[in-house]
């Protein structure tokens, strides 16, 4: 980045202009450009960790990509990215000569999937990263700046637990993301639950419904239903903030088996509860965004408090 420019960027008028705000400008641009490209952005989030947000977006993702659907999946956890692992991709990205125009190409799931996650990006995917709010606002604005998604139906964007700089700068870079919350039945799960939808309202973000997951056991003997945890909760905490509810997900020991093996078990051809249970929340998921997709929105890149200020340092 050249530092050539002597004045403020709102007062520069060189095209060339190298100054920080230029750049911030520019990215703007390459959000937009590739946002407007996509039809439908999904934040898979939660208010409490491993209720199984990852579960949820990884087989949300393969589920409406396996029915046509051109599908990103978006892994925004950058401390414990999860993706790469529940399906078992190791690529890295190779280091690519650009002329700051070309973009880079996401892993690819199938035909229908495309994938990005911190992982993919690192040279060595033990190393430790420190990372301070700013920088993981700027990777997430890499993520879809630099990306080659093209055209999308979907983008589904795996969160981490809680409303904290990856949700918050998801809601300011995509105006027109809209919720998926996952909970589990339990007290606590719900009261946490409150809390991102509270989340949602503040930064208006509309949600889509809400998913209870490990919802009930399934047994692996005789695949019957054993309710362990009181089932429900999500379906009345929906109720109550009048919000959709998408559908509830038993606890099936062969999802953790395919989330650690990279071979996503609710993907499978079985016929199993918790297969028909994701099958329903896909269906629900395309009725709610049925509307969004017949018109396509092209969302603003500016920052959330609504001026033409920088977006990566603005505390709106
Ligand atoms: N319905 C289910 N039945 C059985 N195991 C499940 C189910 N859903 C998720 N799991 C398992 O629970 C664990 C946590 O799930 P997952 O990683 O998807 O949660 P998360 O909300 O993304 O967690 P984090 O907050 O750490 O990102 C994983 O081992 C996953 O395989
Ligand atoms: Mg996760
Ligand atoms: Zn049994």
């Amino acid at each position: 980045m050249g530092n050539s420019c002597q004045q403020k960027s709102s007062s520069c008028s060189s095209s060339s202009c190298g100054s920080p705000d230029a750049a911030v400008a520019k990215q703007n641009m390459a959000i937009t450009s590739s946002l407007g490209k996509i039809r439908n952005k999904i934040l898979v989030m939660s208010g409490k960790g491993g209720v199984g947000k990852s579960t949820v977006s990884t087989n949300l993702a393969l589920g409406l990509a396996n029915r046509g659907y051109k599908v990103g999946l978006m892994d925004v956890d950058l401390h414990g990215p999860d993706i790469c692992r529940m399906l078992n991709l190791t690529e890295k990205l190779q280091a690519v000569q650009t002329d700051g125009r070309s973009l880079l190409p996401p892993m690819q799931y199938g035909e229908n999937l495309k994938v990005i996650s911190l992982e993919y990006m690192m040279e060595d995917r033990d190393d430790p990263i420190i990372w301070r709010g700013p920088l993981k606002v700027q990777a997430i604005r890499q993520f879809i700046a630099d990306m080659d998604w093209g055209e999308l139906d979907y983008l589904i964007i795996d969160a981490p637990p809680g409303t904290g700089d990856e949700p918050l700068t998801v809601a300011q870079t995509i105006k027109d993301a809209q919720a998926v919350v996952v909970t589990t039945p339990q007290e606590v799960a719900l009261a946490d639950v409150r809390k991102s939808l509270n989340f949602c309202k503040h930064v208006k973000m509309k949600v889509i419904g809400m998913v209870e997951n490990m919802s009930g056991f399934i047994c692996p003997h005789c695949n019957q239903s054993v309710e362990i945890f009181k089932t429900g909760g999500g379906e009345k905490t929906a109720k109550e903030f009048g919000i959709n509810f998408l559908g509830r997900v038993p606890i099936d020991p062969r999802i953790v088996v395919g989330g650690d093996d990279g071979t996503p078990y609710l993907s499978s051809a079985a016929d199993s509860p918790a297969i028909k249970a994701f099958g329903d929340i896909i269906s629900n998921v395309e009725k709610q965004t049925a509307a969004a997709s017949s018109s396509l929105k092209i969302a603003d890149a500016g920052c959330a408090c609504g001026s033409t200020c920088n977006p990566s340092t603005c505390n709106c």
